[in-house]
């Protein structure tokens, strides 16, 4: 198959969240080749149950080691703070999540040491984000919130407007009222609502979205690993568990014109 270094990386997500990873992937490591993969047809995550989103998580690993990918991101909240706990230890590739990068850039970015978080309410309730943060920094205090209407609204192609103003508003409002200076975006799909986060928040409030945190932190990983490529052979690929046509129409708005093909996700596991 060729040196390692040069194979793909998998990046993964349950739609077009994780492409808000891929963005500074392509940044920070442009001579990476990327395969992705939309979960699309059993997003959202959020509302499933762990055990749920730990079979997801294996089999995805098991296509992505048929692909002959080097290194994995989960670049899925939900499945980095449910699945990888389980996943990472027995998958064959080394494989890496975003809520680590991400609660590290809160704590360089807080000054008041108040701490908000969204994310799907799976991502909320095992507390992932809470956790990070205290064993980085104990003197932090977090404000978690799940908003579980933001997913399929964004899958949906609603990603501006009083259409997502109004939920925001419900979930940020009591966020606000706890005097946070610092909001982590605890889901890859919320950078798509950025600009109505900060409206509604204001600018006192820093917006942590752990995208460019985590393409810094595989950087690294990768480096550690020996498995920095030398030269990007060939064109990324996207694959999707759902409709190829709708997840080529919202990536598109990314500006991403790939061809997207569909793949029997269920059919592979480790
Ligand atoms: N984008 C994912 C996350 O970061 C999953 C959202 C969902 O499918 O509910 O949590």
């Amino acid at each position: 198959m060729g040196e390692a270094r040069q194979h793909p990386i998998g990046v993964y997500d349950s739609g077009v969240g994780g492409l808000t990873v891929v963005h500074w992937l392509r940044e920070i490591l442009p001579k990476e080749r990327i395969l992705y993969f939309g979960d699309t047809a059993r997003v959202p995550y959020g509302g499933r149950t762990p055990g749920e989103i730990i079979e997801f998580s294996r089999q995805i690993v098991a296509f992505f080691q048929k692909q002959g990918v080097k290194f994995i991101i989960a670049a899925c909240n939900t499945s980095s703070a449910l699945a990888l706990p389980v996943v990472a230890p027995i998958s064959p590739i080394p494989i890496m999540g975003v809520i680590g990068a991400g609660a590290h850039r809160a704590l360089e970015v807080t000054s008041n040491k108040k701490v908000g978080v969204i994310g799907t309410e799976a991502t909320v309730e095992s507390h992932a984000y809470a956790y990070a943060l205290e064993e980085l920094d104990p003197s932090v205090t977090v404000y978690e919130r799940a908003c579980p209407r933001l997913v399929p609204l964004i899958e949906a192609g609603h990603w501006e407007g009083e259409v997502v103003r109004e939920p925001l508003r419900q979930y940020l409002t009591p966020l606000a009222k706890q005097d946070i200076d610092t909001l982590i975006l605890g889901c890859t799909h919320y950078p798509f609502l950025l600009g109505s986060v900060q409206e509604l928040l204001g600018p006192k409030v820093e917006i942590v979205d752990p995208a460019e945190a985590t393409a810094k932190e595989a950087r690294e990983k990768l480096g550690e690993l020996d498995l920095w490529s030398l030269e990007k052979l060939g064109e990324d690929g996207y694959f999707v568990s759902g409709d190829p046509i709708s997840f080529r129409a919202s990536s598109a708005r990314l500006g991403y014109t790939h061809r997207v093909e569909h793949v029997d996700i269920t059919k592979y596991t480790i």
